[in-house]
């Protein structure tokens, strides 16, 4: 028996759980530990609520309550939600804990007093009407690669460039809406640059040759690019105190604080047996197995950065595999909290109660596991209907019925039960599935359990006991036991197989065939268990005079859900009714004056020309009506600069020139954006506007 420790990424407590992480973690963790704990494995299953970090605190702001208001609704809503769905963790804890607080700050002082850091004073901005640094994305300005406007201090939401804050033009704050000023920090940087070059560290990324490709990938770009020290601290008030003398309004990074969340969450659990699933052994083959889940926006910190963190430490061991997920899309566009873009676990739960294992099922039948896919609502009822229905709940009842209808529920027999002649196409099944479980491949291993079922059906077709079974011939009468007997052996292996992935039907099917849970468990770790080594097949007996493991979905319910769905998204796009969140964080009221000093009037494309070596650059010259100048504009996914000679735009005149990949830029063209980022031009309407109209 070996031991493991799994976990999930610790979800951020800002809003509740949607499809997507489910599909993306949760579920996929789940559906390994109970996999391993099925083959009698020592697993435990650990995760807990992300309570810090800077959304956190901006939500907060938003919603005018503290940031441990937040947390606290939001811990509450996942918790349930996990739960409810069969998420089966040995402990769900959450970072602001005090055993969390106390275990990061331990860690952080062991790495301290190791040297580990480097300590290093930078220019931070800092908001002087505030009073405080800005973290990254409480800064936004206009991204130096596209011309964006709205660009955050990490990274510019339309070309996807990661930054600097101090690469912003003109950076505001936005917490004051004012430009900040540089001002000097001290913080704690972890020399990653430095750690690639270890030896353990060389070592330890031997491993990533057996991790999935997906991510293996990603590692490697970061590896060949060569890592970059990274501040391990922040001037920030919401988070694990930086427990230094001289470290007065700093907390740990989140990113530092939230993967020792998995080390406070066992110690909370555990209490003194827990370093026996985290730290190295005495006999190095007795070391536990660690093993994280988590989506594709994670990986550098999971594959990278924790274990640089344990392993200077020192005494813990590293993770043994990082399988990630990609991301789950929702009806043809990206699942998006902010724009409500989502199918939210609490929200299926009212509308489909019961009804988790189809979810499950079918999340796991799209699983993003090597790339991005999709859920649509009608695939959702097509998968329920025609496969969990049609296939697996209706080979279960028809047995059912025959066995009723025929021998009254009880099979008993004394004679020998021979075996049906698809167990060896099964066997080799549950060669597939095992192999694929080991490797990670759900949706693979998942379809070998819905074959099984195929091949209960297939098996009955062809006896077609209702056609032979005649109640005066003794012989007809054996022979329709032994073939529903066999039909109950396939349903119990399917039970087996399903389990990890539908637990609420395995339960079914078992309480059905009297199977207790000691029972259902691999007595091999190759293959799975024959059946005769959890049932005894002469012993069969039901009460039950049918079994629907499944309701069809009718097409109603599909379309009250897209309904629901459409309904949300023109709602994010009216203007006049937008959410109460949405009006909070947007900016504040303008006056009349502030409006009346832009220049806004009517120009001319005269020429258009790509900026070399960008994908969103065009390079305009503008006829103004009262001078003819050049404008760079992040336009030119949108339009081809050939067809946009001689448009009619509207631009902002006296806009402060400023240079854009070298070229001096001297206003800006307006343009209308739909939410999902696409851009028009806004074309006056009568032909007597002409070149120097003004807007107001
Ligand atoms: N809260 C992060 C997210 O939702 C995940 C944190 S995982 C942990 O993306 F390792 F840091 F805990
Ligand atoms: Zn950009």
């Amino acid at each position: 028996m070996s031991r493991y420790l799994i976990t999930a990424a610790l979800p951020y407590a800002n809003g509740p759980v949607h499809i997507g992480h489910l599909a993306g973690c949760y579920l996929p963790a789940d559906i390994y530990v109970r996999y391993l704990r099925m083959k009698g494995e020592d697993v435990k299953f650990i995760c807990g609520s992300d309570e810090h970090g800077v959304p956190i605190t901006i939500k907060a702001r938003q919603l005018g309550i503290t940031p441990q208001d937040v947390v606290d609704k939001y811990h509450a809503i996942m918790r349930d939600a996990f739960f409810q769905f069969g998420i089966s963790f040995d402990h769900y804890s959450r970072t602001s804990a005090p055993i969390h607080h106390q275990t990061a700050s331990e860690f952080f002082k062991t790495l301290y007093d190791k040297g580990v850091f480097v300590e290093e004073i930078t220019q931070q901005f800092y908001d002087e009407e505030a009073k405080q640094f800005l973290a990254d994305r409480y800064i936004t300005g206009t991204c130096p690669r596209c011309g964006y406007e709205n660009a955050y201090g990490d990274q510019c939401e339309n070309c996807g460039a990661s930054l600097n804050p101090t690469d912003l033009i003109n950076p505001k704050s936005k917490l004051s809406g004012k430009t900040p000023v540089l001002k000097p920090t001290k913080n704690w940087f972890l020399p990653m640059d430095k750690i690639q070059q270890s030896k353990e560290f060389q070592e330890y990324i031997k491993r990533f040759d057996n991790w999935k490709p997906n991510i293996k990938g990603q590692c490697a770009s970061w590896l060949n690019e060569g890592l970059q020290p990274r501040a391990m601290t922040r001037d920030l008030d919401w988070g694990v105190k930086v427990p230094l003398p001289d470290a007065e309004g700093k907390v740990l990074y989140v990113w530092f604080d939230a993967p020792i969340g998995y080390i406070s969450a066992t110690k909370e659990f555990l209490t003194a047996d827990w370093e026996k699933y985290w730290k190295n052994q005495p006999d190095k083959k007795d070391n536990p197995t660690l093993i994280h889940f988590i989506g594709k926006d994670n990986i550098v910190f999971h594959a990278i950065i924790f274990p640089m963190m344990l392993m200077t430490h020192g005494g813990y061991v590293l993770p043994e595999n990082v399988p990630a997920n990609e991301f789950l899309n929702l009806e043809g566009d990206k699942i998006s909290t902010s724009r409500n873009w989502a199918v939210w676990l609490h929200e299926y739960l009212q509308d489909f109660p019961g009804r988790e294992d189809e979810l499950r099922y079918v999340l796991t039948s799209i699983a993003p596991e090597t790339k991005d896919s999709e859920f649509t609502w009608k695939d959702f009822q097509a998968r329920v209907n025609n496969e969990l229905c049609a296939i697996v709940g209706n080979y279960v009842n028809r047995v059912v019925v025959l066995t009723n209808k025929y021998f009254a529920g009880d099979l008993n027999t004394s004679s020998a039960v021979e075996s049906h002649p698809y167990q060896k196409e099964m066997d080799e099944l549950f060669q597939r599935y095992t192999k694929a479980m080991n490797n990670y491949q759900f949706r693979e291993a998942q379809s070998c359990a819905v074959e099984v079922a195929r091949i209960g059906n297939k098996y009955l077709t062809e006896k077609e006991p209702w056609k032979k079974y005649d109640a005066s011939n003794a012989e007809s009468v054996a022979e329709t036991r032994t073939v529903l007997i066999n039909c109950f052996s396939i349903i119990a292996q399917m039970g087996l197989l399903f389990k990890p992935f539908v637990p609420r039907t395995a339960e079914k099917i078992f309480n059905l065939l009297n199977i207790a849970a000691d029972k259902q468990i691999w007595t091999n770790k190759v293959n799975l268990a024959k059946v005769d080594d959890f049932m005894d097949l002469h012993k069969i007996k039901i009460n039950t005079s049918s079994v629907i493991l499944y309701q069809k979905i009718e097409d109603e319910q599909i379309e009250k859900q897209i309904q629901k769905l459409l309904e949300k998204k023109t709602m994010n796009q009216q203007p006049s009714a937008p959410s109460e969140e949405a009006v909070k964080a947007q900016m504040a009221e303008t006056t009349f004056d502030d409006f009346s000093k832009m220049d806004i009037r009517v120009a001319t494309i005269l020429e258009a020309e790509r900026v070399p070596k960008t994908d969103k650059l065009l390079k305009l010259l503008l006829d103004t009506g009262i001078d003819k100048r050049t404008v760079v504009s992040g336009i030119a996914a949108y339009y081809e600069p050939e067809k946009i000679i001689g448009q009619k735009v509207v631009m902002l005149a006296n806009l402060a020139p400023r240079k854009i990949k070298g070229i001096e830029s001297k206003g800006m063209i307006l343009m209308a954006e739909n939410e999902k980022g696409e851009l028009s031009f806004i074309t006056p309407q009568k032909e007597i506007i002409t070149n120097g109209s003004t807007v107001k």
